[in-house]
């Protein structure tokens, strides 16, 4: 299967709710042979608006910071786990999760990736492959808020950086 189909079945997604109040799917985005993967939790109101991830405050902030240390947002792959907003941004459901977490392992297995970043709450539900590199980070909204975060992720990018010029 190709990323364009696999694209195609997540904007006609009906798997769980979230569909119904959503735009846009959102499939994420980025280079098919990226070696860095950075993956959240699920598309916010401005990222349904226009079906791509991190396009909103946390995600100008995180290609920003990301710039900052020499890292390229277009260089990465960037999604969610969730392909749906959901109603008032609530956290998903668990039973939300597990109806999208397949699309995220398809696009895992596609592009193969030797890193990746997990952000704020996709740690807890991102699978583990062996072979692959996991770094995570703390979410970029939060980051956004807290000055103690925002030093941490600062931190936590500038390692990032470090890890990617030696793979
Ligand atoms: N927060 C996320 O976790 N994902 C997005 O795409 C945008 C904000």
């Amino acid at each position: 299967m190709l990323m364009d189909e696999l694209n195609r079945q997540i904007y006609g997604c009906k798997k769980c709710r979230l569909w119904q109040g959503a735009k846009h799917g959102v499939p994420g985005e980025g280079p098919l042979n990226a070696k860095v993967m950075l993956i959240g939790q699920n598309p916010g109101a401005d990222e349904d608006e226009l079906g791509r991830p991190f396009v909103g405050r946390a995600g100008k902030f995180l290609t920003k910071t990301l710039a900052e240390y020499g890292i390229k947002r277009e260089d990465i792959f960037i999604t969610n786990i969730v392909k749906h907003v959901s109603p008032e941004n609530r956290k998903p459901y668990s039973d939300e999760v597990a109806a999208c977490l397949p699309y995220l392992i398809t696009q895992i297995s596609f592009i193969k990736p030797k890193i990746i970043v997990l952000l704020g709450a996709s740690a807890k539900e991102t699978p583990r492959i062996d072979g692959i590199e996991y770094i995570q980070v703390i979410h970029p909204s939060a980051a956004m808020r807290f000055t103690k975060m925002r030093e941490k992720f600062r931190k936590q990018i500038a390692e990032l950086a470090k890890r990617i010029k030696q793979n």
